[in-house]
């Protein structure tokens, strides 16, 4: 095993073109005749290691966001793009991948993007171009319905004014009526977006003993009956839940779904959790249903804009906890979605079935 990897190691010459561009070429070949990939971040190595041997890759190697500009130049002349979540694809990404003929005979085989949302991605124009585009979902399921449990209790249980008042010495005696929040026995919960994450979020829920899971969303799901789950109306969900979470992805028609008029509908006692997408909420709105006390408190992983910038109002409101978009950030979970994005790269080139590709209407 280990000589295999050493082998296979020392077929690739590693290049660093400047301090942020890596390339993996075939070490004794004159003409590298492997389709090229780019990868336009640093990523957990799985996915690399795939590649490297089979495509030259060039990579951005860097934790920060790519530049536009330097997306536009690495993606020249590939034949394929592992991408992430903030990277826009869109109509300049693709003419900068092809050459001019590109509909005809495109040049960039495939967009792989390391994420199991794709709102990132010009999906009509990869149609157009016959362009299959690979995602990541499933494996990272688990880690983001942990994550959303962990904002929901947070934030029900008010862990952030709690930390805040050991931290400022206001934490005086044991008080019997002091820092009480609400807890998920006997509660009902809005899941709205009954999907592969809010589906376990569910079944994460259940040892909670909470009284019932009510979800709304485009359609019944043929899953409800795993979570005894109830179908209803978005504005039943938003009127009878105790806790409302976020858990569906963002599309044309939901954007701004959690707005004035959502949380007015909610509890007063309402906790409203997003892990989903920033584009979902109202972020004004939000500020003033928690600051007027309209809803009890709020856990957002995501936002508008990603990084929130540190003046947000959000962020003044100790009822307000907000996390930097951690959901997939396990070992495991990141490990899993660099493997498959590769993986899906792969398939394109040996002609097979993508493991995970996006079926795009
Ligand atoms: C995704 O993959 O779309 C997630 O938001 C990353 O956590």
């Amino acid at each position: 095993m280990i000589r295999l990897v050493i082998r296979h190691q020392s077929a690739v010459k590693i290049t660093r073109v400047s301090t942020t561009y890596l390339t993996y070429q075939a070490k004794t070949m004159a003409t590298d005749t492997r389709p090229k990939v780019f990868v336009t971040r640093r990523v957990p190595v799985r996915g690399i290691d795939l590649l490297k041997d089979k495509f030259v890759v060039s990579q951005w190697d860097r934790e920060d966001r790519i530049p536009r500009e330097e997306l536009l130049r690495g993606v020249k002349g590939v034949d394929a793009l592992f991408c992430l979540l903030t990277d826009k694809i869109d109509k300049d990404v693709l003419d900068a991948a092809g050459p001019q003929l590109k509909t005809i005979c495109p040049q960039l085989k495939t967009i792989c993007t390391m994420s199991v949302g794709y709102e990132h991605i010009d999906l009509t124009e990869c149609k157009k171009r016959n362009i299959p585009v690979g995602f990541t979902p499933d494996v990272l399921t688990n880690a983001t319905a942990e994550l959303t449990m962990s904002l929901l209790l947070a934030t029900s249980r008010r862990l952030k004014e709690a930390m805040t008042a050991v931290e400022g010495g206001s934490w005086g005696t044991w008080n019997p009526i002091w820092m009480l929040g609400h807890g998920l026995d006997g509660a009902t919960v809005g899941i709205v977006g009954l999907g592969r994450i809010g589906l376990a979020v569910a079944k994460c829920l259940l040892p909670f003993g909470v009284s019932r899971i009510v979800y709304s969303g485009n359609s019944q799901s043929e899953n409800e009956q795993e979570v005894n789950a109830e179908f209803v109306s978005f504005d039943y969900l938003l009127e009878n839940s105790d806790f409302i979470l976020g858990c569906c992805s963002l599309t044309a028609n939901n954007i701004g779904l959690f707005n004035a008029e959502a949380f007015s509908k909610m509890k007063t006692s309402a906790i409203f959790v997003n892990t989903s997408r920033g584009g979902l909420v109202n972020q004004d709105d939000l500020y003033n249903a928690l600051k007027s006390g309209k809803i009890a408190g709020a856990g957002l992983d995501v936002t508008t804009p990603e990084p929130l910038p540190t003046d947000s109002p959000l962020l003044t409101l100790n009822n307000c906890l907000v996390l930097p978009h951690i959901g997939s950030a396990t070992e495991k979970a990141r490990s899993a979605m660099s493997e498959l994005t590769a993986r899906n790269i792969l398939a394109v080139f040996e002609n097979k079935e993508m493991p995970s590709r996006l079926n795009i209407q």
